[in-house]
């Protein structure tokens, strides 16, 4: 599978907004929203679509429509709560499912503490929203609870990487698809992105 850095000028200008620190809650929410929608937009770029016979005013004709397997919206809690709404608005009928997990703040380890997802979760196209992938252990975790459900075909998406998490993510899984927004300079001493945007949970939920 493959790697896709998102390359639009709207998902640019809106990650700018992100950065901003004098951003606050409000329009950051949206903003995360809009961005999810976006980046959804170019990763359900290869859903088949199979022909379906349809009467205008004028004439019948065959015309495309969705086919093939069902979806799944699985974010990483907390923050991938946040880009959920942006892609069900694309594809409102889409399952949600949930993973929980938290970063220990020593180790940087990351460790589940929720997971429950839809029903033939295998048979389903996994949309794995997270907006902020740095050192890509809560990724490289959440892709393996989902393969082991029997998910073949799994879309992560973030908005900020940093170079060294989207390299492991790669090295770990290099069978699904990733969607990035932006790949930033590095990681610091906090496993924090730079120049990032801070925390995106705190951002998101007005936490701090
Ligand atoms: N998680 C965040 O919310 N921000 C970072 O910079 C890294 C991880």
């Amino acid at each position: 599978m493959a790697t896709f850095i998102i390359d639009h000028p709207l998902i640019k200008h809106k990650i700018t907004l992100l950065r901003d620190e004098n951003t606050g809650t409000r329009d950051f929410r949206i903003l995360v929203e809009e961005i999810a929608m976006l980046m959804g937009y170019e990763a359900l770029r290869d859903l088949p679509t199979e022909l379906q016979l349809v009467r205008s005013p004028i004439a019948e004709s065959y015309q495309p429509v969705l086919s093939g397997k069902k979806l799944a919206v699985v974010p990483i809690l907390r923050a991938g709560l946040g880009m959920v709404n942006g892609i069900l608005s694309l594809v409102p009928a889409a399952k949600v499912g949930h993973i929980g997990l938290y970063r220990d703040e020593d180790t940087h380890e990351p460790h589940e503490y929720f997971c429950k997802l839809p029903e033939n979760i295998g048979e389903r196209v996994v949309i794995l929203p997270g907006p902020m992938l740095a050192t890509g252990g809560s990724a490289i975790q959440a892709v393996k609870f989902i393969k082991a459900k029997g998910c073949t075909n799994i879309k992560f998406m973030c908005i900020l990487a940093a170079p060294e998490g989207l390299a492991a993510l790669e090295k770990a899984h290099p069978d699904i698809d990733i969607y990035v927004g932006c790949v930033d300079e590095k990681l610091n001493e906090n496993a924090y992105i730079v120049p990032g945007l801070g925390d995106a949970g705190d951002r998101i939920f007005g936490t701090k």
